[in-house]
């Protein structure tokens, strides 16, 4: 069975209770429950990690090298600061798709840039928990 791999950075375990106006009422449990609905109707599979820690995530990153046809990542914070994270994205050949809860555009200006998107195939940002979805169908329907 093909399989995604759905990774959630800094801060998004708190999903639910962090700042609800800006990331919703849902939980971290809810989205990932959701989205393994999603892709097992599209006949495939889904493993989730969430992390607080840089290298743990890094970590993720090169495991699922081979082993999933990409992996939609939310890197939080991480996705404005990380080199080695992009790095990480380099060293894989499984294509990242970067997603943001948020409009991170509309944002302070710190948000505005990302380390990561020049070693993602697609950037999603600013549709809710949506994002995470639209994400997978763009793996899925490539088939
Ligand atoms: C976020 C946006 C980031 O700027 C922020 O640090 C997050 C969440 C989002 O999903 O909108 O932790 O990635």
């Amino acid at each position: 069975m093909k399989q995604l791999l759905l990774l959630n950075g800094p801060n998004l375990n708190r999903l639910g209770k962090r700042e609800p106006d800006i990331y919703g009422a849902e939980t971290l449990a809810d989205l990932e429950n959701s989205m393994k609905e999603l892709v097992k109707s599209f006949g495939y599979g889904l493993d989730a990690f969430q992390s607080n820690e840089e290298g743990k995530l890094i970590d993720y990153i090169h495991e699922a090298d081979g082993q999933y046809e990409g992996i939609i990542f939310n890197a939080g914070a991480y996705t404005h600061t990380s080199i080695a994270l992009r790095d990480a994205i380099s060293s894989v050949s499984v294509p990242v798709i970067e997603v943001h809860i948020s409009n991170v555009h509309q944002r302070e200006s710190f948000r505005h840039h990302s380390m990561i998107s020049p070693v993602c195939i697609g950037q999603i940002v600013g549709f809710g928990f949506k994002g995470y979805k639209l994400a997978a169908l763009a793996f899925m329907e490539q088939d």
